[in-house]
Formats: C-alpha cells, sequence, structure tokens
C-alpha cells in the first residue's frame, strides 16, 4: 500500500492507473478505523481494480462544541488495517492540504434533506460532509464509492448530492456491522468507558423492538417513538435525543410507516453521542426489509 499526503501526488498516480483502464473504489473515512470500515474496504477491494481509502477528520463537520480535537487518531493502526483490508492507496491529508487558505468560501449548500434528522441537532454537519465529500470525489475519480448505512442519512445526501451535481460516480452503500449485543461499530465507541459500554446497547435493542412492533403492525410513528421510549425507561443512564421515523430517499421525516421507511436517532451514555438506525417495513408496501446488518468479527 502506498500513503500520499498531497492532492497532486495522489492524483498523478490515479491518472496513471485509468489510463491503463483500470477501475478505482474509492473508501473516504475519518480514521480510527474498525470492522465496520474494513467491510467497506474488502467490498472495494472484491468490486475494482484499484483500491483508495482516504483518513481525514475534516473540521467543517464539526460543531464548535464537538469533539473534533479529541477525536480518536492513530494513522500508524489505520494504514495497517487499511494494507490488510487490501487497501492499494491512502491518502490521509493534513487540514492544510484539504484548505490551504485556512477556511473555505464555496460550501455544498443543501435543501431540507440536510436539515431533517441529524440536520436538526447538528446544525452544518451535513453541508460539511457534503463539501468534503465533493473535493474528495474530485481528487479520487472513483467508480465506485463505499459509504456503510450505519450513517443512513449520510448514506442519502451523498446519493442525492451526487444525482444533483452529475458526480460520475456509484454510490455503494454497505450494511452496518454491529457488535454480539447488537452496538453498531462507531469510531466514538472508543469514547465508552465499561460500564458506558453496556449501557450502549439498550439502543440498539429498542430500535430493534421497535422495528418488531411495526412488522407486527404499528403503522404510526407516534406508536414507534413510544415502543423506543417504554423500552429505554429501564436505563436511566441512557439520554434519547430523538429518534424519528424517515423517508429512506428523502430523509423527510413521516408519521406514516407504509412500506420501507428509516426508523433513526441518536442518545447520549454520558457525554458520548451514539447515533444508529434500522429499516423498518410495514405490513403496507414492502414486507421484506431490504437493510442487511452484519456481525463483526
Ligand atoms: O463518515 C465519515 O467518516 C465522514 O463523515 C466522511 C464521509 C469521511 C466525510 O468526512
Amino acid at each position: 500500500m502506498e500513503t500520499h499526503i498531497t492532492k497532486r501526488a495522489l492524483a498523478a498516480h490515479l491518472a496513471g492507473e485509468r489510463r491503463q483502464g483500470r477501475t478505482v473504489g474509492f473508501v473516504p473515512t475519518m480514521g480510527a478505523l474498525h470492522e465496520g470500515h474494513v467491510s467497506l474496504m474488502r467490498r472495494a477491494r472484491a468490486e475494482n481494480d484499484v483500491v483508495v481509502a482516504s483518513i481525514f477528520v475534516n473540521p467543517l463537520q464539526f460543531g464548535p462544541t464537538e469533539d473534533f480535537t479529541r477525536y480518536p487518531r492513530d494513522l500508524e493502526g489505520d494504514a495497517h488495517r487499511a494494507a490488510e483490508a487490501g487497501v492499494d492507496l491512502l491518502f490521509s491529508p493534513g487540514v492544510e492540504e484539504m484548505y490551504p487558505a485556512g477556511t473555505i468560501a464555496t460550501r455544498v449548500e443543501l435543501g431540507p434533506i440536510g436539515e431533517t434528522g441529524e440536520g436538526r441537532w447538528r446544525p452544518g454537519f451535513f453541508s460539511g460532509v457534503a463539501t468534503v465529500c465533493l473535493k474528495l470525489f474530485h481528487v479520487v475519480p472513483a467508480d465506485r464509492v463505499y459509504f456503510g448505512q450505519k450513517d443512513a442519512q449520510q448514506l442519502a445526501v451523498i446519493r442525492r448530492i451526487v444525482a444533483d451535481l452529475d458526480i460520475p460516480v456509484d454510490v455503494v452503500g454497505c450494511p452496518t456491522v454491529r457488535e454480539p449485543d447488537g452496538l453498531a461499530l462507531s469510531s466514538r465507541n472508543a469514547y465508552l468507558d465499561p460500564q458506558a459500554r453496556r449501557t450502549a446497547s439498550a439502543f440498539p435493542r429498542a430500535l430493534f423492538a421497535a422495528r418488531d412492533a411495526v412488522a407486527a403492525g404499528e403503522g404510526s410513528a407516534a406508536g414507534v417513538r413510544w415502543v423506543v421510549e417504554a423500552h429505554l425507561e429501564r436505563e436511566p443512564a441512557l439520554r434519547l435525543q430523538y429518534v424519528d421515523v424517515f423517508d429512506p430517499v428523502s430523509f423527510a421525516p413521516r408519521e406514516r410507516i407504509e412500506g420501507r421507511a428509516i426508523l433513526a436517532g441518536a442518545a447520549f451514555v454520558g457525554g458520548t453521542r451514539l447515533i444508529d438506525n434500522v429499516e423498518v417495513a410495514s405490513q403496507i408496501g414492502s414486507h421484506v426489509p431490504e437493510q442487511k446488518e452484519m456481525a463483526a468479527g
């Protein structure tokens, strides 16, 4: 695996690959790689001639009181994991390489898709994600880009900007990878101490209970929220921030569940914010959930 820290060096290398007609798969990450990222890299390895991964903790997508400075960073360990997962080229630029002027005047402005769900609690987050992804898609002209369903709204936003801005790339959504107790893998799980880690698994369990309720006939978002809240009453150490039902494409909130929808939310365990989602499918419309999940390890 080769590592590049400048856009110019990476672009030169990739131009050579493309001249030879080789296909490129790209996995953008913020590092602190776990099995979820590895599953994206393996999928990219299986489907492309050349696999590129980026590691860049993007300041544009962190709010002023969020964890940008303490976000877990382990470039050496990440390089190891990426190489083992079959990555050919690792792009790990510094902030000054991605934002040479120290700031950026041009940002991707999103419509309502960036304002519901996570966007309501993290203003500017999706604009920051979309802006850096657009830059990365220019630096890494790929045939396919790989994103996890764990960040379902981010995946929907990426699909939307690719369609709206005519970016010539296929967006591949990959299943969430979960620990045996259901907790979705996330770089931020590193913040959880053993007690908090045990508490955290109540969140996916509550979402699974709500998914079962929908399969059994619950058709309203209010009913689904009630199931999640009732489940979490037993876990006072976990504070639910929101849980809602969303359209899987537009991420508009839905009051009725008809066909496929995404049940997504966020919860705090101590100072750690967890996000998670499951696909739900009502009796009306499609019966079989399309979102697949994978067990870690
Ligand atoms: O999901 C992430 O790790 C980040 O949001 C991404 C897509 C790499 C953009 O910074």
